[in-house]
């Protein structure tokens, strides 16, 4: 296939295109290269000269749809739409780049597919949207859409284009809702690669609130195996759930973690919690496993200690995520005037 993804220096982007390109398809990566796009995540495809006829990376705005235009492919099998502010944290002090690129971004991406008659738009989207679950509260593909932060209801606006778009145009949707990603190249600002970089250097952990909040977990290899299925097999115009099947309170994930990493876990403290935090998402996922066959592979104690050792092999990354330095990377490969 020739696919178009947007968003895919970013961490769940990324791994697609690893795998997407693994697996011979084509790929044009389309990313505005914010704080959260990083091209070191891509260096495996980027720098091997066995891609090259494969592999195209394009730097824009998924909201500039003229440039969304001038770069999608003439013979496009699909669109994946990664793009996206991601970071409930950053919604909560300002949420208007999050309207603008989530939503309008959408809008713009199903406005340019269709013009250009791509073929399945794969929109990817989050538990979030289902809001706060209830205990013993399951969120399956037809509940309510109840976002609580202003990230979900950027999110939940999203699929609401794409549901219009599939219902006015017909053209061919379907939409993904995943839980909390966790696993290689993961921005150290979401919780587990900022615990597990604080940890590497013995610095706090901040652990909000109560700490416990419930989240489910899945491998970020996982979710895109699943991505993969869907694009390939998933019903047009239907909706899919991905998920871990275990969620955890964060304490008990930190407690975890600090065991694998054999840290204290005095590094683990308690700061003011985060407004409107959720206390509790669990995503139901039966239908992708009864219809396409998928389900996690990998437990979430593997999975995180698999992690942990890769942020070890990899603090040169860390230390240019923190230090801005993954942002000359782009100059570097494509020098200035691209
Ligand atoms: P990320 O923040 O790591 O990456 C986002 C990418 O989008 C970056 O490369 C960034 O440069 C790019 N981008 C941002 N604004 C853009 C714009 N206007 N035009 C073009 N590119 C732009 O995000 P992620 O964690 O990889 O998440 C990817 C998608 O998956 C998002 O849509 C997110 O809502 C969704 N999601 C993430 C998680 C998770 O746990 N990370 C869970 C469920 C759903
Ligand atoms: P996060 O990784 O931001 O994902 P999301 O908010 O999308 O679920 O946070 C995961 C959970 O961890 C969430 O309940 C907030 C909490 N959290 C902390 O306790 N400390 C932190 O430093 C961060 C970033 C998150």
């Amino acid at each position: 296939m020739t696919i178009f993804v947007t968003g895919g220096a970013g961490f769940i982007g990324s791994e697609f295109i690893r795998q997407g390109i693994a697996a011979g398809h084509r790929i044009v990566n389309f990313d505005k290269l914010t704080y959260a796009g990083n091209l070191e995540n891509l260096v495996s495809i980027a720098a091997n000269p066995r891609y090259a006829q494969r592999y195209a990376m394009i730097r824009g705005d998924v909201c500039d749809a003229a440039a969304v235009s001038d770069s999608l492919p003439e013979a496009c099998d699909a669109v994946v739409h990664f793009a996206a502010e991601s970071h409930v944290d950053r919604s909560i002090l300002s949420a208007e780049e999050f309207v603008r690129t989530n939503v309008l971004g959408t809008q713009v991406m199903l406005d340019i597919a269709r013009h250009k008659h791509a073929g399945r738009f794969l929109h990817i989207s989050t538990d979030e949207v289902g809001g706060d679950m209830e205990p013993e509260e399951w969120f399956r593909e037809d509940s309510p859409l109840e976002p609580s932060s202003p990230y979900a209801a950027s999110k939940t606006a999203a699929e609401h284009f794409v549901r219009a778009a599939a219902h006015t145009f017909g053209i061919d949707t379907i939409v993904t809702r995943t839980s909390n990603n966790y696993g290689p190249y993961q921005f150290p600002e979401k919780l587990l690669p900022l615990a597990i970089s604080n940890a590497m250097e013995d610095r706090p952990i901040p652990v909000y609130g109560d700490g416990m909040q419930i989240r489910d977990w899945v491998h970020v290899a996982d979710n895109c195996r699943a991505l993969f299925a869907v694009l390939e097999h998933g019903k047009a115009g239907e909706t899919y759930h991905i998920g871990g099947g275990d969620p955890k309170p964060n304490i008990e994930v930190l407690h975890l973690l600090l065991k694998i990493m054999d840290k204290p876990e005095s590094l683990l403290t308690r700061v003011t919690d985060r407004l409107g935090h959720d206390r509790r998402y669990a995503v139901h996922f039966g239908k992708i496993t009864a219809e396409l066959g998928w389900h996690p592979e990998i437990p979430f104690e593997t999975g995180l200690a698999d992690t942990v050792q890769w942020y070890r092999d990899n603090a040169e990354w860390v230390r240019h995520c923190r230090s801005g330095e993954y942002r000359e990377y782009y100059e570097k490969m494509y020098g200035a005037a691209v």
